[in-house]
């Protein structure tokens, strides 16, 4: 058989000849990571100068002053959005996340900080849970050893609006109640806060590869409390793994709700979570490089097991190949840094 009666196939085929220099590489790449892909999460405290995250090296608790320089930082990088998360002094945690619905709360002065010095010219994003408020680390309400639900989702709608009176232009439910979208919705309506957007934690696991985050934010000592009030981990809300129609039907419901972009969570153990929720609905679908994923990578370079920058790069674009229009990472600085060097 000569070649050309099978032009599909080697050896007139060779798919190594558009590997072969770097400039045609480049030109046959299929998925780009820019530098306007990525959203760098923050964690701020009510201290004046930055403390290192233990299990989060490279990541720094931030005073207020420090997250309005990240967020400047950020702009000159060319990254479009901030997420920020408040460190909660635990005296002010309560069983009923009074501090979650105070104006004048941590992230809420933060906020208000940010868009005094930026204006819209970096974008403000703001979990909407109760995680770092709670005296017991759940996302809700808890009674007679039981997350509750739609006690939480009120206060949950509170909670988006005076994040949103404070200035966040996008609010991101990451609690996994049932029916929080809409509710979210309707009170940012109802408020005249129509122009605020709902980036929806919509599939989001209960991942063992957040503990990092908890130990940022003080949860994980609020949630070792949790166990003697009957409900000891995140699994009555937070999705199981090994589930993905269920994802979908989540998403579904809250597009319907109002969504406007919806996010998968953890990334890097759902690729083909991402791939079927962008391929099925074809909205804006965000993904989350968890602390976990972040921490893992870190601690294999630090052991000199890998390249971290290469790493770094080839994760979030994989990330981006399964479908996800944009990632929150903690190396959002670091790989924006990266990809200007070229
Ligand atoms: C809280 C929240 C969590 C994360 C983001 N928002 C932790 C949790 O659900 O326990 C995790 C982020 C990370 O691990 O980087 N609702």
């Amino acid at each position: 058989m000569s070649p050309a009666s099978f032009p599909g196939r080697y050896p007139a085929s060779r798919l190594r000849r558009t590997r072969r220099h770097a400039w045609l590489r480049r030109l046959v790449e299929e998925t780009r990571l820019t530098s306007g892909d990525l959203i760098w999460p923050l964690f701020v405290h009510e201290a004046e100068g930055p403390v290192e995250v233990g299990s989060l090296p490279g990541v720094w608790r931030l005073s207020i002053d420090g997250v309005v320089d990240a967020a400047a930082e950020a702009r000159s990088l060319g990254i479009p959005a901030v997420a920020i998360f408040p460190v909660v002094p635990a005296e002010r945690k309560t069983p009923d996340a009074a501090a979650a619905v105070d104006a004048d709360n941590l992230v809420c002065r933060c906020i208000r900080g940010i868009r005094q010095k930026h204006g819209d010219t970096i974008g403000i994003i703001c979990d909407v849970a109760l995680d770092p408020y709670t005296s017991h680390g759940h996302d809700g309400l808890l009674a007679n050893g039981e997350v509750l639900n739609d006690a939480t989702v009120a206060v949950l709608a509170r909670q988006a609006v005076v994040l949103a009176e404070a200035g966040c232009h996008v609010v991101a439910p990451s609690d996994m109640m049932d029916g929080r979208v809409g509710a979210i919705r309707t009170a940012l309506d109802e408020a005249g806060r129509s122009d605020v957007a709902i980036l929806s934690y919509a599939a989001k696991y209960a991942s063992a590869f957040y503990g990092p985050f908890r130990d940022a934010v003080g949860s994980a000592a609020a949630l070792d409390t949790a166990g003697d009030l009957g409900v000891a981990d995140k699994k009555t809300y937070q999705m199981n793994p090994s589930n993905t129609d269920e994802a979908l039907r989540e998403v579904a419901l809250d597009l319907a709700e109002g969504a406007d972009m919806v996010m998968v969570k953890p990334a890097g153990s759902s690729l083909d979570v991402i791939h079927r929720v962008k391929t099925s609905f074809g909205v804006p679908t965000f993904a989350y490089q968890v602390s976990g994923e972040y921490a893992m990578l870190q601690a294999a370079a630090a052991a000199g097991m890998l390249d971290l920058e290469a790493a770094m790069l080839e994760s979030l674009v994989a990330i981006r190949r399964a479908g996800a229009d944009a990632v929150l990472s903690y190396f959002a600085p670091a790989a924006a840094r990266l990809l200007a060097e070229g």
